[in-house]
C-alpha cells in the first residue's frame, strides 16, 4: 500500500444503516458515537527479547478482550492521541498534521516505557480507518471525525515493569462542539488544591493517568458552574499551566499573543503550535513565557489582556469568559467571543476544512 504497511481487512458485517448514521451525524455531540470499524496493530517481544509490531488489521468496532491481569488495568500504562478528519467542499477527506501526532505519541511512549510506533503504522492506521468509515466524516460547520489513537499494555503480568505485549488501536467518533451546542465563551474554575503535573512527572505526555488525575478538579469546576478547570503551578508563583484538556492563550491589548512556555509539565498541543504559527502568519507577535494568575487578574482589570481562549483538537478554539473560584472573579459573565480569538479560529478551521490556503503543508489527504 501507499504507506508501506499491509493492513488485513475484516470489516464490520453489521455496520449502522445509512439512516442510523444520518441520525447520529445530525447531532454528533462529542465522543458519544463510534464508527463501524477500528484499526489494531499488536506488539510483542520474542524469546530473544526482540520486539516488533505485527498483525496490522482493520476490523469491526467492538469490545476488547483482555486478561484481568493486563498491565494497563493495574498500572495505567497507556497513552493516546487526538486528531481529526475534515470533509472539504468537494467531498474529499483530509487530516491535519498527523506527523505531529505520530511524533508526540512516540514521545509519550518513551515516557510511559511503551514501544515506539513507526510513523508509517500511525499514518497507515489513520488512513485505513478513515477509508473504511469515510461516510462517517461529517460536513457541518465546526464538525469533523475525531480520531483517537491509543496504546495499551496488554501483557498479563502483575509485576511492575514495562509490558512486553502492547496493542495500538484507533477508534473514530463524529464530533461537533466539545462543549455542546453553539460556540460561546466558557467559564473556568481555578484548581487551588489539585495539580495535574509536577516537574519530572508525566505532564507533557498524553497518558490517560493525567486525565484521571484531572477529574476531581473537573468535578469541582462543574459543581461551581464551570466547563473546565485551570491548573496552576502552585510552587512557581501560580504560573498558568493548562486546562483539564486544552492549552490556553492570551490576546494582549497590543494585539500580541502570550501562551505558557513548554516546561515539561504541560501538554505540547498540536493546536497550540498551529495557533502560534497562524498568529505569526497574521502578523502577530507570539511569546511563550511564564504567565501567572496575578498577571491574568491584573491584566484583565487594567485592559492589558483583551481576550483569553482555550485551544485543543477537541476544543478547537473556545473563548474563555470568566475565570473564578471562591475568592476570585476575573472577566465577565456576559463576555462576547473576542475578535482576535474568532479570527484565529476562522483561519485555523479554514485551513483544516480547505477554504484557506494550506501554506505550511499541514493537510494530508486520506
Ligand atoms: C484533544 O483535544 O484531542 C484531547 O485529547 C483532549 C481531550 C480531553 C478530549
Amino acid at each position: 500500500t501507499a504507506h508501506g504497511v499491509e493492513f488485513s481487512q475484516q470489516l464490520s458485517e453489521t455496520p449502522k444503516s445509512a439512516e442510523e448514521r444520518a441520525a447520529i451525524l445530525a447531532n454528533p455531540g462529542f465522543g458519544d458515537y463510534f464508527t463501524d470499524n477500528t484499526v489494531i496493530v499488536d506488539y510483542s517481544v520474542d524469546t530473544e527479547g526482540k520486539g516488533g509490531w505485527h498483525s496490522a488489521r482493520v476490523e469491526a468496532y467492538g469490545p476488547i478482550s483482555l486478561d484481568p491481569s493486563a498491565a494497563v488495568l493495574h498500572y495505567g500504562q497507556e497513552i493516546f492521541e487526538g486528531l481529526k478528519a475534515y470533509r472539504h467542499a468537494d467531498g474529499s477527506v483530509w487530516t491535519f498534521r498527523p506527523e505531529a501526532n505520530a511524533a508526540r505519541l512516540n514521545k509519550s511512549a518513551r515516557r510511559l516505557a511503551l514501544p515506539e510506533l513507526p510513523e508509517e503504522y500511525f499514518l497507515g492506521a489513520i488512513r485505513e480507518l478513515v477509508q473504511a468509515d469515510k461516510e462517517w466524516v461529517p460536513s457541518g460547520d465546526g464538525e469533523a471525525l475525531y480520531l483517537r489513537p491509543f496504546m495499551i499494555a496488554t501483557e498479563a503480568f502483575l509485576g511492575v515493569r514495562a509490558a512486553r505485549e502492547v496493542s495500538f488501536r484507533v477508534i473514530a467518533s463524529p464530533a461537533g462542539n466539545y462543549f455542546g451546542g453553539e460556540l460561546k465563551p466558557v467559564s473556568i474554575w481555578i484548581s487551588r488544591e489539585y495539580a495535574r503535573a509536577g516537574r519530572g512527572g508525566t505532564g507533557a505526555a498524553k497518558c490517560g493517568g493525567n486525565y484521571a488525575a484531572s477529574l476531581i478538579a473537573q468535578m469541582e469546576a462543574e459543581e461551581n458552574g464551570c466547563k473546565q478547570v485551570l491548573f496552576l503551578d502552585h510552587f512557581n508563583d501560580d504560573a498558568v499551566e493548562e486546562l483539564g484538556g486544552m492549552n490556553v492563550f492570551f490576546v494582549m491589548k497590543d494585539g500580541s499573543l502570550v501562551t505558557p512556555a513548554l516546561t515539561g509539565t504541560i501538554l505540547e498541543g498540536v493546536t497550540r503550535s498551529s495557533v502560534i504559527q497562524v498568529a505569526k502568519d497574521m502578523g502577530r507577535e507570539v511569546s511563550e513565557r511564564k504567565i501567572t494568575l496575578a498577571e491574568w487578574r491584573d491584566g484583565v482589570a487594567s485592559g492589558e489582556i483583551a481576550e483569553v481562549f482555550a485551544c485543543g483538537t477537541a476544543a478547537v478554539i473556545t473563548p474563555i469568559g470568566v475565570l473564578k473560584d471562591k475568592t476570585e472573579f476575573i472577566g465577565s459573565e456576559d463576555a462576547k467571543a473576542g475578535e482576535t480569538t474568532m479570527a484565529i479560529r476562522e483561519q485555523l478551521l479554514g485551513i483544516q476544512t480547505g477554504t484557506v490556503e494550506d501554506t505550511h503543508g499541514w493537510l494530508t489527504r486520506l
